[in-house]
């Protein structure tokens, strides 16, 4: 849905936009391509690996950084106001076939997922260290799997008899019996609670989230494309109502402050032709909103 996402900045060509996930860099450089020599794109990744697919551009600031801090980071670079800021929520395809970072169930790679390489805390310390409560938690949180109770049970018992769950094949074989018929979906699931965990992606994103109507200007826009309910739930919320759960307290007309005009009132969703070609864009949802 790249066109969408650079349709919904609705760019300036001398405005400053801000792509909040660079990774391959396939949206910024989409973004260049619409700004003038005046325009400016500031561009977070918390993976240096990222830097590797920065264009020779003098209009780009490479921001090694989790979003979670882009208020602090945009301020320091000048960078506020900005006119638009794009997220493209999860991993990339470079981190999920590198074998070594062990995100995925296709390679084995040892237990590792942490997207900055700097951060302490791997999938290997998760699975190695938890307690059952926890392990059992984000399971069921990050995961929605509903026997993860057993599941925990069976790392725990694993942790005793072998000392320790090494490799992304260790925790598959572990998981893969516990499937109850749902294959490699299970497995996807496991994976995905692990990979929230380590990453602890649900709150950056919330944290990003609020950071967002103090750095756009007004008619700036925010998009966001997400993969997964639980990424894709404070968006939706925080562009309906200005917050990130629940119901927005109101006034005595039961008028509530909302900084956004929403773009879309439902999400977006890839085509036919760009799912069949690119099976991430399955679960792709867009929304845009403008900063009132
Ligand atoms: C799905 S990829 C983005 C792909 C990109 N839009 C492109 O066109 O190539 C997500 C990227 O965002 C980075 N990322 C994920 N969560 C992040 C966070 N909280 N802070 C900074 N970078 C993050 C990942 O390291 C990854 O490189």
């Amino acid at each position: 849905m790249l066109k969408e996402c650079i349709k919904g900045l609705n760019i300036q060509p001398s405005g400053t936009y801000v792509d909040v996930t660079f990774g391959g860099g396939g949206h910024s450089r989409a973004i260049l391509n619409e700004l003038g020599p005046q325009g400016r794109l500031f561009v977070f990744d918390q993976d240096e690996n990222a830097k590797a697919n920065l264009p020779d551009d003098t209009r780009v600031t490479f921001i090694h950084s989790n979003y979670r801090h882009l208020a602090k980071y945009l301020r320091l670079h000048k960078g506020i106001p900005a006119d638009g800021i794009l997220g493209d929520f999860g991993v990339s395809s470079h981190q999920i076939d590198t074998p070594e970072r062990g995100f995925s169930i296709r390679f084995e790679g040892r237990l590792d997922m942490r997207m900055d390489p700097r951060a302490d805390l791997s999938a290997w310390e998760v699975i190695n260290t938890y307690s059952r409560e926890q392990l059992t938690d984000l399971f069921f949180k990050y995961g929605e799997i509903s026997n993860a109770r057993r599941l925990a049970a069976a790392i725990m018992e694993a942790r005793e008899v072998a000392g320790k769950i090494d490799s992304t094949s260790d925790l598959a074989d572990l998981a893969r019996p516990l499937s109850q018929g749902k294959g490699a979906k299970y497995l996807a699931q496991v994976f995905q609670a692990l990979r929230i965990e380590v990453n602890d992606e649900i709150k950056a994103i919330e944290e990003f989230l609020i950071q967002t109507p103090q750095v756009l200007r007004p008619g700036g826009r925010l998009v966001i494309m997400s993969y997964h309910s639980l990424e894709d739930r404070p968006v939706k919320n925080f562009m309906k109502f200005g917050v990130l759960s629940g119901e927005p307290e109101k006034d005595l007309y039961g008028r509530y402050d909302c900084p956004w005009k929403l773009i879309t009132r439902k999400p977006i969703e890839a085509s036919e032709e760009e799912t069949a070609d690119n099976s991430r864009a399955r679960s792709a949802r867009l929304r845009i909103a403008e900063r009132i």
